[in-house]
């Protein structure tokens, strides 16, 4: 069982990217890099400004960077760039003392070929041998070496890329662009080791009870330094069927649409593979079950990219501690049928014992205002708010801010996924120097400031009671004040229009109304609930509605693409 008083349960949790959030106003010389000490300046930030119950970090370890952190050379140490040890330890006690949790990234799949367990494996020094997947690969007709099968490296995007500069002139038009193999040759030891990101992340291999056990022992490392949960990365990889079966051709696969070769085959071999999956995840969970830390409140969000139903399945192996993301609202294009099919399906299927999810962006995909506009972005900020669960929002998201354009030489993902354009510093003002991220000069940032959004800086948005950040603020404040919200389950209601989604949340006599115009007209809407006089406490275009009264059953006045919070008013 969630234990009954869990902070996690209707908690807001801030994803910070480190490289690009703050650097440390005292660090001489500025390097143009974020800090774990500027990620400590601005934890009231993130505490008493927004509201926030959480931190993530994502990957702040000891890394050659090749996946911006997700390639991981020492586990337990930080990378130099952002601090040290101490500064880690500094900044839970700092989040600790004003009531912030801390949830780091941990990457169970795979780790940077400069680790020295891949070093000692490649050279099949000491037990290290069979900690990384290895094959001799196969023959083909000609009696030339091929990889063992067809499985696709996630990374598959550059092959578009390059085809797109005119570097694959041997492809007819309408072929489709091939994906890049996962399977690496490598010289020393003579084989091909399994990669399914970059060249430079070999798989771990999950099914050597060493590596588990080695992996476990890295969580209790962060676990006793203080850290409150687990991001954990790329999850659904770490269960493969080990007979190493060819991938099915997905047909759905079409050029246009999908952007990414790694999509032209079906996952049922190289991860999703549910018996090691569930076998596996079971196991890491035993760590936060450990009776040292029965007086704590640890916590599991699992990375998994996976169908609904597979997905439910996740969700049932450990309840009690573990929930994969729900990336519903994220994969979704902004319809009122998909996202209330997926919301419904969502609730429905989601165990008494288990703690719900909503994520709106993270550092893999186009910023929310990018990917829906300006207006949608709010409402879909209501949404996520309001619907029952852990809450994340990724660093800048409460400001809207958008992807920038980040010039190829510039780019620090050009050889993965091409993700740089979500990644560029947080603006904090428009008068300081870079936005008030760094004082360094603009070449050594890590990436530029994306200056076209100067004009909704923190500063900028902090005294405007209608912005985007006042929002986020008065909706988190609200959510926190309404047992309603933060106790009562998913309730969808029925609406007369069709472009209207309407839920509720109630605890006791208390009820509280999300009403939401998919539409870009205004709209009209009876919404069926067993109470009909309520007042409006947000909106999610002018935010304060100082509880103007409405009747439910006379039909509510939506403008577009509006959400409306409404509190029963009898
Ligand atoms: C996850 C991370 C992503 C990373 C990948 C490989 O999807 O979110 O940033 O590139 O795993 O670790």
């Amino acid at each position: 069982m969630v234990k009954k008083d869990s902070k996690w349960r209707q908690a807001v949790i801030y994803q910070i990217y480190p490289w690009t959030f703050h650097e440390d106003t005292g660090r001489t010389p500025q390097k143009g890099i974020g800090s774990l000490k500027g990620v400590i300046e601005k934890l009231p930030y993130v505490r008493n400004e927004l509201g926030a119950d959480a931190v993530w970090l994502s990957p702040f370890y000891t890394s050659p960077m090749k996946d911006a952190g997700y390639d991981i050379s020492n586990y337990r140490d930080v990378h130099e760039d952002l601090g040290d040890l101490k500064d880690f330890k500094d900044l839970v006690q700092a989040a600790h003392d004003i009531g912030l949790k801390v949830m780091v990234d941990f990457v169970p799949n795979h780790t940077s070929d400069q680790h020295e367990w891949f070093q000692k494996s490649r050279n099949k020094q000491d037990d290290y041998d069979d900690w990384y997947i290895w094959h001799p690969g196969k023959k083909d007709d000609k009696g030339n070496r091929i990889p063992p099968n067809n499985w696709p490296s996630v990374f598959s995007i550059p092959n578009r890329r390059a085809r797109e500069r005119g570097e694959m002139p041997n492809l007819k038009k309408g072929d489709w662009t091939p994906a890049i193999s996962a399977w690496q040759w490598d010289d020393s030891r003579g084989e091909y080791y399994l990669r399914t990101f970059s060249k430079e992340q070999p798989d771990l291999n999950w099914s050597n009870p060493m590596v588990r056990e080695a992996m476990k022992e890295n969580m209790r490392f962060w676990i006793d330094i203080g850290v409150d949960g687990f991001r954990f990365d790329a999850v659904n990889w770490i269960g493969k069927n080990m007979s190493f079966e060819d991938e099915q051709i997905n047909t759905a696969y079409n050029e246009d649409q999908f952007e990414n070769p790694y999509d032209q085959y079906l996952k049922f071999n190289s991860c999703n593979y549910p018996e090691l999956l569930h076998q596996y995840v079971w196991e890491i969970c035993e760590v936060l079950r450990d009776e040292r830390y029965e007086d704590r409140d640890l916590r599991i969000i699992m990375e998994a990219h996976l169908g609904e139903s597979d997905l439910r399945q996740l969700n049932d192996v450990a309840p009690d501690v573990a929930a994969a993301f729900n990336f519903g609202a994220m994969k979704l294009r902004w319809g009122v049928m998909e996202r209330k099919i997926q919301i419904d399906y969502y609730y429905q299927n989601l165990s008494d014992k288990a703690i719900g999810n909503q994520v709106n962006g993270n550092h893999d995909t186009s910023r929310l205002a990018t990917r829906h506009g300006d207006v949608i972005a709010r409402t879909a900020a209501v949404m996520n708010l309001f619907l029952p669960g852990m809450r994340f929002i990724y660093n800048g998201e409460e400001l809207g801010l958008h992807d920038a354009n980040v010039p190829y030489d510039r780019m620090r993902d050009h050889e993965n996924g091409y993700r740089d354009g979500e990644r560029t510093p947080i603006i904090w003002n428009d008068h300081e120097k870079n936005a008030g991220f760094s004082k360094a000069d603009d070449d050594k940032l890590w990436l530029p400031v994306n200056r076209d959004d100067f004009g909704i800086s923190l500063f900028r948005q902090y005294t405007d009671p209608k912005s985007s950040f006042s929002l986020y603020r008065i909706a988190i404040k609200l959510c926190r004040d309404l047992p309603a919200v933060q106790r009562g389950k998913y309730d969808p209601l029925r609406t007369d229009n069709i472009e209207v989604f309407a839920f509720e949340r109630r605890d006791g006599d208390e009820k509280v109304v999300i009403a939401v115009n998919f539409d870009s007209h205004a709209q009209h809407s009876v919404i069926t609930t067993d109470f009909t006089q309520g007042k409006v406490a947000l909106s999610s275009i002018d935010v304060d509605q100082n509880l103007q009264n409405v009747n439910l059953a006379d039909g509510l006045h939506l403008r577009p693409n509006e959400a409306l919070v409404i509190l029963s008013a009898e």
